[in-house]
């Protein structure tokens, strides 16, 4: 009843001519019907990624503005993303949160600049070597989602796509394990089941991320609480990422 999906987060990859090129060719390519594609390529490249794109294929940007409009410069605001079509925001990555400063409470503001403005999320949470190591992996994962996602009402809800990406996996070639990965999304489910209801949980598409591969994906995406992946490195390339459409049962 939750949809499959692949992501791909281009990070800061691809120029123009590369872009419309991969957009270009996954079109033409043969893929499943019932997995929903999406790629989040750069700001400056989401248009020119929408013109190549058709319907079966999301085209959702790495960031939001949790600002309406005015002096904030280099920022991007919903309105400018839905002036383009784009629908769909990644929020929270972990990028986002360590490199760019990003707190619970900026990303509080944009999960709800987003929603407010009918941008779907993908919402992104998960813990570093270190938290896990201590035994904090579910603690730090809850506090995220407690933090920045559950103020949402059961409705606004629907807008959202989750994807637990432990820090320690992503860009690393270290990838949870099957069983590290059913076991916390098991856990994110549960939380929404506390949170919201049953309903809600079941809904929501959880996804993994973290050095996702089409090596390993059949295994990850076999887990019955994982959803699909949200993918770095391994989205670059239009035959990996169609190979990873193809690695649901
Ligand atoms: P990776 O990145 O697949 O290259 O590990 C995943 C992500 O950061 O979304």
């Amino acid at each position: 009843m939750r949809k499959k999906i692949v992501a791909g987060n281009w990070k800061m990859n691809q120029n123009k001519a590369e872009a419309v090129s991969f957009i270009e060719a996954l079109v033409k390519e043969d893929k499943p019907q019932d997995v929903q594609m999406m790629i989040a390529p750069s700001y400056v490249m989401l248009d020119a990624c929408k013109q190549a794109a058709t319907d079966e294929l999301v085209i959702a940007s790495q960031n939001i503005s949790q600002h309406d409009k005015g002096a904030y410069t280099g920022e991007v605001s919903a309105d400018m993303l839905k002036s383009i079509g784009v629908k769909t925001a990644i929020i929270g990555h972990s990028e986002r949160r360590s490199i760019f400063g990003e707190t619970h409470e900026i990303l509080a503001e944009k999960v709800k600049q987003a929603i407010n403005n009918s941008i779907q999320v993908v919402f992104c949470v998960g813990e570093s070597l270190e938290e896990r190591e201590a035994e904090k992996a579910e603690s730090t994962v809850k506090s995220q989602l407690e933090d920045s996602l559950f103020f949402l009402s059961e409705i606004e809800m629907k807008n959202v796509i989750i994807a637990y990406e432990p820090v320690w996996a992503i860009g690393t070639g270290k990838t949870a394990s099957p069983e590290q990965a059913q076991e916390m999304h098991a856990f994110i489910r549960s939380l929404i089941v506390d949170k919201y209801n049953q309903h809600v949980a079941d809904a929501t598409s959880i996804l993994y991320g973290g050095s996702v591969k089409p090596s390993n994906a059949k295994e990850l995406f076999a887990q019955p609480d994982v959803d699909g992946g949200l993918v770095g490195g391994a989205s670059l390339k239009v035959d990996s990422f169609v190979e990873l459409l193809h690695s649901f049962k």
